[in-house]
């Protein structure tokens, strides 16, 4: 897999989900979907019914990011719904390995994410069982915010536990992700990008997903 490029839609006109999505669907490789409770995080966005109406009106494949307590009773329902890949917050389950496999089970890829204050060990038992590590270069909560570079590190000890496992883990960076910025998470080991004002506040939504995608292939480059 290459550099992949995932436009979160947290900021876009919701009320026409399914058209925003359509200006970045020819080239974006996901849909990025930020699910939040007000509990978790201090927003509250949409939930499962949302996400599976939009399912139906849209090819794109969906990275749902459940940023919600509890997750072990909702998240394999976004996979269910239809949903390519479900990340849910380490902090947020009680027991993340089944979490984990209950989202396997239902036929999506699982990733497993931490807020910037929460060290890499805390992911150690469940990443046997997870297809993606999310490393948040912001709080949770907000699109718009700035790129943490404190985060770099944790980019680099999250690819260090992608190649040392037999799976095939993709590292993903979310938060503050735009030109300049991804060069820095992707010579950090990212390999999956979350962009949301980066790319729906371009007046060429489809063409930042390219120049993103093309910035970061550059930087990995050894
Ligand atoms: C923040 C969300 C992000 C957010 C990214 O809690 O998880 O996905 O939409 O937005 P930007 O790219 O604007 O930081
Ligand atoms: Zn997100």
């Amino acid at each position: 897999m290459g550099m992949q490029i995932s436009p979160s839609i947290l900021n876009v006109d919701l009320s026409r989900l399914a058209d925003e999505v359509e200006r970045i669907a020819a080239v974006a490789d996901w849909v990025h979907l930020d699910v939040m409770d007000n509990h978790f995080v201090p927003n509250l966005t949409f939930g499962l019914p949302v996400v599976e109406s939009l399912l139906r009106h849209v090819d794109t494949p969906a990275d749902c990011h459940l940023m919600i307590d509890d997750p072990g009773r909702w998240a394999p329902g976004y996979a269910e719904a239809g949903a390519g890949s479900v990340t849910f917050h380490v902090e947020a389950a009680r027991s993340p390995v089944q979490v984990a496999k209950d989202i396997r089970a239902a036929g999506a890829r699982v990733g497993i994410a931490m807020k910037p204050g929460t060290p890499i060990d805390a992911i150690s038992d469940v990443v046997r069982h997870v297809d993606m590590i999310l490393v948040m270069t912001v709080e949770p909560g907000f699109g718009g915010q700035s790129f943490m570079e404190t985060m770099l590190p944790k980019v680099r000890q999250a690819r260090r536990i992608a190649d040392a496992s037999d799976a095939d883990i993709w590292v993903q960076v979310d938060g503050g992700i735009g030109p300049g910025t991804i060069e820095q998470a992707a010579a950090a080991g990212a390999d999956v990008f979350v962009a949301g004002s980066a790319v729906f506040r371009a007046a060429d939504p489809a063409l930042m997903v390219e120049q993103l995608r093309a910035e970061a292939e550059n930087a990995a480059r050894p």
